[in-house]
């Protein structure tokens, strides 16, 4: 192949390579499996209601656009409902979204109550939990001696004096938002595991 060949297949590759970037009316340039894109099922979050959308390549029954995505059954073709009126939303487990600031535990404390009783059964799961994400600081007993309360230090014990007296909301609270210098463990331990938590801690504070 001489010098001159490769200049005109040079020429040819450029051309092609421009010409298949430019965009004509709605056809959008090729797209490798475009369902990957464009949603056949309705789309929760997102609506296309631009009948054309996609028409170059649509075979739908309905004369409709490839892309034409909502919902003709819904108001506005929403793709999704709106909830009814005082929907009360609630997290996966069913309780209340949190929404106590940080800083506000005598409040915690005021409001909230425990949903789970004291039984044996919650207090020996309770005393599980307590024994993954607590234990480590507040020691076996509550006593603020465990491994890494050694170290972290001011690790208060729940036997004494006003954390002795702490009400159950605070506790939640504390084990929800973090107080002072311990951190929240929110993200780790849902609200139905709190609870039972708190009922462990109770167990704890009233000891001797
Ligand atoms: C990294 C160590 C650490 C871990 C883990 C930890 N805490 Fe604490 N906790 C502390 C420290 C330190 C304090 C004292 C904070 C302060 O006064 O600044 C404290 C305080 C508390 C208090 C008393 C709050 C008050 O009002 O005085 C409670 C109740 C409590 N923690 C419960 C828990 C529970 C339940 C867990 C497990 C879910 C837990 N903590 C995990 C270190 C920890």
């Amino acid at each position: 192949m001489n010098k001159g060949n490769i200049q005109y297949i040079l020429l040819i590759l450029i051309g092609v390579s421009l010409w298949s970037c430019k965009a004509k009316n709605d056809f959008p340039g090729l797209e490798y499996a475009p369902n990957m894109y464009h949603s056949v099922p309705y789309e929760g979050l997102s609506q296309v209601t631009d009948e054309n959308a996609g028409k170059w390549l649509s075979n739908r029954e309905d004369g409709l656009g490839e892309y034409y995505n909502s919902n003709p059954n819904n108001p506005f073709k929403m793709n999704m409902r709106e909830p009814v009126p005082n929907t009360v939303s609630r997290t996966e487990d069913g309780f209340l979204p949190y929404r106590i600031p940080k800083d506000s535990f005598a409040l915690a404390g005021r409001i909230l109550t425990n949903p789970l009783d004291s039984t044996a059964a919650i207090v020996s799961e309770g005393k599980k939990l307590f024994q993954i994400y607590c234990v480590h600081c507040h020691g076996e007993t509550g006593h603020g001696d465990g491994p890494v309360g050694k170290v972290f230090l001011g690790v208060p014990p729940y036997n004494v004096g006003r954390v002795k007296d702490l009400p159950e909301g605070h506790i939640f609270h504390v084990i929800t938002k973090g107080y002072g210098r311990m951190m929240a463990h929110g993200s780790q331990v849902s609200p139905e595991e709190r609870w039972k938590i708190v009922r462990y801690v109770q167990v704890l504070q009233n000891q001797n």
